[in-house]
């Protein structure tokens, strides 16, 4: 099928990759023209894995990049919106780009389109877009809108679409609700994954992924709310490693006896320093908006929020009972992105701690695997860019784990060590265990566990009492 994809961010740009490697004839308009040139010129503008295959494999075959959208709509049979839909002041989701889309969508319908929302957008937004369409002398019967949902993580990205746990189709008519159905067919027949140079499986995933088909209102409301879950499980997880902090129980073993239940299930319970990212954040406030709008109040979700937020004063008082005063201090920071796997640095909790702690006078040498140019592009020369864990670390009076990164969860910790001018570690992403950081002679703090204080520095590391926590 000849598909438009309007948008070539994390998610559009990932979905018109894997639309092309589906089988589909592909065009991704974007109106950013650098992006545009690049994507154009073969770069591959975002960190995420088998993502240059795909373009690679497709790109100027079945998969073509337009600055132009009313052409590409011309020829196309569906047209994903896969634009920003930015927070406004208000918590609100900013829309405007979604109408401006859709009212150029109107003026190219030339026969039978579906019109699918993939951005996050809030209940009824596909009744809007229908509206939009209509006002602009669309004729009724030739266009449908529908709402697909896309649940990839950054990262994950493209092995979440090829292999995702569900694909959901919001569609108030069959004939609408058919050709979405044809696109995804190559996955739910399960075909795709019998092909030999299919991306490979990523571990336990359903397959063939089953296909739900709803009202657009129920798709609309499953992004939302599966958004919502997901952050509040994390807030939920954080705040018992809270109560364990306070009564000296290990939040690690918390996790495996609650997560063992097959009715919570243990995934997404990783205490830290809170979510990030360009989703949770703002789909959180969009979905307490709307919920509000419809004369709801989700408080809920409020304290999600909240106990988010204080996961980041957290970890801060604990660098500030670990080291006393901070002014001139030398910490060296292990991540900057939101979460492992990404270059992305949009509401990264990493990026918060170090400008508040750059705030309070010390002095930052940080690393990230992936995300260092855009942090640059934010930090400036606020902070030292290392090219390495080690060097960033070297004479640092304390070392910072920010970002759940593999590479930062098997560091030689005898180099390490050697590096610090105090073995002094706050890890805001649990990726070692007390045990093993004693071993090497560390004082050790982490997020829902005591702190790991060596015998011959106990009187010397003890958390100093401070009127703060006196
Ligand atoms: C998008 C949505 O922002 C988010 O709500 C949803 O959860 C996932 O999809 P992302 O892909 O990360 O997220 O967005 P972003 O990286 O902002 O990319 C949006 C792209 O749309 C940009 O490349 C932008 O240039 C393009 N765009 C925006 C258009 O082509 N036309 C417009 O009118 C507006
Ligand atoms: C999220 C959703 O997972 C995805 O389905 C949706 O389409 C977009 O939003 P993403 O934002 O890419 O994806 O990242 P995710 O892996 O969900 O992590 C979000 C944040 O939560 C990160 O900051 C991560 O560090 C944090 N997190 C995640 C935890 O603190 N603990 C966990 O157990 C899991």
């Amino acid at each position: 099928m000849r598909i438009a994809v309007v948008g070539s961010g994390y998610v559009g740009l990932v979905a018109g990759a894997c639309f092309a490697e589906l089988g589909h004839d592909v065009i991704v308009v974007d109106n950013d023209e650098q992006k545009l040139a690049a994507l154009q010129a073969g770069q591959v503008p975002i960190h995420e894995n088998f993502l240059p295959e795909l373009l690679n494999r497709h790109r100027g075959k079945r998969l073509t990049f337009s600055g132009d959208l009313q052409p590409a709509v011309k020829e196309s049979s569906a047209i994903f919106i896969a634009v920003g839909t930015p927070p406004t002041e208000q918590g609100e989701a900013d829309l405007s780009y979604v109408e401006s889309v859709a009212r150029s969508i109107s003026a190219a319908i030339n026969g039978y389109k579906v019109v699918v929302e993939k951005s996050t957008v809030p209940v009824y937004t596909s009744e809007w877009v229908r509206r939009v369409i209509l006002r602009n002398a669309a004729p009724p019967d030739l266009f449908d809108v529908a709402s697909n949902p896309e649940f990839l993580r950054e990262g994950n990205a493209v092995t979440d679409f090829l292999y995702p746990d569900r694909i959901v189709v919001g569609a108030n008519n069959e004939r609408c609700a058919a050709v979405l159905r044809e696109i995804y067919a190559p996955l739910t027949d399960g075909r795709y994954y019998r092909r030999p140079e299919a991306i490979p499986q990523p571990g336990q995933v359903p397959i063939p992924p089953k296909l739900i088909v709803t009202s657009t209102q129920s798709a609309e409301l499953i992004k939302h709310a599966s958004n919502a879950f997901l952050a509040m499980k994390i807030s939920f997880i954080n705040a018992v490693a809270s109560v364990c902090e306070a009564v000296g129980a290990d939040v690690k073993q918390v996790c495996q006896g609650i997560g063992s239940d097959s009715r919570i299930g243990a995934r997404f319970f990783n205490p830290g320093i809170g979510y990030g990212g360009s989703c949770f954040p703002k789909d959180l406030k969009a979905f307490r908006a709307v919920a509000r709008e419809c004369g709801y109040e989700f408080r809920l979700l409020d304290e999600v929020m909240r106990i988010n937020e204080e996961q980041r004063e957290r970890f801060l008082r604990k660098v500030r009972s670990a080291l006393w005063t901070l002014r001139g201090k030398r910490l060296a920071v292990l991540g900057l992105a939101f979460k492992g796997g990404t270059d992305d640095i949009r509401e990264s909790p990493a990026i918060f701690l170090v400008e508040t702690l750059l705030q309070e006078g010390c002095r930052i040498a940080a690393y990230d695997p992936a995300a260092q140019e855009r942090a640059r592009e934010v930090l400036g020369s606020s902070v030292d860019f290392a090219a390495d864990a080690y060097e960033a670390a070297r004479g640092a009076d304390a070392l910072l784990i920010l970002t759940e990164w593999d590479e930062f969860a098997n560091l030689d910790l005898k180099r390490m060590y050697s590096q610090l001018k105090y073995p002094v570690v706050i890890d805001g992403r649990n990726l070692y265990d007390g045990e093993s950081m004693a071993e090497f002679g560390f004082t050790y703090y982490s997020v829902g566990r005591s702190a790991v204080i060596p015998e011959h520095t106990r009187d010397a590391a003890a958390p100093a009492r401070t009127l703060k926590n006196s």
